[in-house]
């Protein structure tokens, strides 16, 4: 089967559980062909998900990524003029370079760093929740779930507030399966616009993250130009593109869950558990990539070198090798063990950041909507066209 037919139908983006399931146990390294016939293998059990994710013979292999990532776009001139002013970050990069690359932007995100953000994030959630009355109908997306990350990875990277709407665009556009002509005039734009942003900060240092990264010098280590740009797309992308996701599916998945929605209204003390359930049932993380540098045998497979690999964190969240009942809901299940952010070296650097954001959004939004409830069908709801980000495009909700 084909990759399109097979990964990016619309009944796969609504709903990956079932043809996941089905892989598990019938084809668990499944061979797939995209556009152009590249060969993708699509990996969907825990332990192999879990395990692959930490060898270190896969890689990140931008270039064939590059590919893979922008599905249609090929080698076309359009987009290869900037993309690496928007790859050459941590996420695409394998070690040494890796470990440079997060190194620097780590200092800023440990959870102690994290934590002195919450009396600002609070705010944030409170202005944003203020202009909203109980039983008003609203879609939840643009009014909560997308600005509230968004202020705050802007404003810890030191984006100015009257740029954030155009850079929303395009970061939405650049990962999305839009067609070149688009994705060109997202992606230049962007480079564009950053790179002016870090001749300002150059020129007038501001106490944010972008001045820091401008002005690292790690034990001699500098990012390149291209890199402090990419790490600067990075990030913003990372904290306008997942916990966005994180708060749109997971009020969706409570309020599906009428039960585990009243459990966890009578004791918000199970907040912390209820967002790592949350992730783990069907977390923002779809799909991740990666590159085998020599052949790797999985699940009683040989991958060959240079092929690229999907892992598939949906699928592997719900693998009852690993997880009791793994298709139910149970905010109270004993934390740890999901891939939902990710293992080994590239584990989520953003995580500690998003577990914050997610506890303080979920908490003012149950406290100020007792009756919150969906406005439309599931059914109805659009989700996002892309096998990395999962998530619904709107959430119609009455408060
Ligand atoms: C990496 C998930 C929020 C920044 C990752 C990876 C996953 C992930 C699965 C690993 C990708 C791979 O192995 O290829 C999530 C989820 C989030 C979230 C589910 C929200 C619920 C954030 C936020 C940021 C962020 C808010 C903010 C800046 C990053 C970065 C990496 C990363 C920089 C690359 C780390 C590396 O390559 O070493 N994330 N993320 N993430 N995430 Fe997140």
């Amino acid at each position: 089967m084909d990759l399109e037919t097979q990964l990016l139908s619309p009944a796969y983006l609504r709903n990956p559980h079932p043809l996941n399931a089905a892989l598990r146990s019938a084809d668990p390294v499944q061979r797939a062909v995209a556009s152009g016939g590249l060969s993708v293998w699509v990996v969907t059990r825990y332990e192999d998900v879990r395990a692959l994710l930490a060898d270190s013979r896969l890689g990140k292999g931008v270039t064939q990524l590059r590919e893979a990532v922008l599905l249609n776009a090929g080698d076309d001139e359009r987009i290869s003029q900037f993309t690496d002013s928007l790859t050459e970050h941590m996420l695409n990069s394998d070690p040494p370079d890796h470990t440079r690359l997060r190194r620097l932007v780590g200092k800023a995100f440990t959870a102690g760093r994290i934590e002195q953000l919450r009396p600002r994030i609070t705010e944030i959630v409170d202005n944003l929740l203020d202009r909203l009355s109980p039983g008003q109908e609203v879609d939840l997306v643009p009014v909560f779930a997308l600005p509230m990350p968004t202020t705050v990875i802007c404003e810890l990277l030191g984006v100015p507030s009257v740029d954030r709407s155009s850079f929303s665009h395009w970061s939405n556009v650049l990962v999305s399966t839009a067609e070149v002509g688009e994705l060109a005039e997202a992606g230049g734009a962007m480079v564009a616009y950053l790179a002016q942003l870090i001749a300002d900060k150059r020129a007038n240092p501001c106490d944010d993250l972008l001045t820091k990264l401008v002005q690292a010098t790690d034990n001699g280590d500098q990012l390149s130009e291209t890199e402090l740009v990419a790490t600067a797309f990075l990030l913003l992308s990372a904290g306008h593109e997942t916990t966005v996701n994180l708060i749109a599916a997971g009020t969706l998945t409570l309020l599906q869950n009428p039960d585990q929605l009243a459990r966890l209204r009578s004791d918000l003390t199970l907040l912390p558990g209820a967002i790592e359930e949350l992730i783990r049932y069907d977390g923002p993380g779809g799909m991740v990539l990666r590159h085998t540098l020599e052949p790797v045998e999985v699940g009683g497979v040989t991958i060959p070198a240079q092929q690229v690999v999907l892992l598939s964190l949906s699928s592997a969240g719900r693998d009852s090798t690993r997880f009791s009942d793994a298709d139910r809901l149970d905010i109270g299940r004993p934390i740890g063990g999901s891939v939902g952010f990710g293992h080994g070296i590239h584990h989520c650097i953003g995580a500690p950041l998003a577990r914050l954001e997610g506890e303080i959004a979920f908490r003012a939004l149950l406290t100020r909507f007792p009756d919150l409830r969906l406005a439309v069908p599931p059914e109805e709801l659009n989700w996002r066209d892309s096998v990395f980000i999962r998530g619904p495009e709107s959430l119609p909700v009455v408060l």
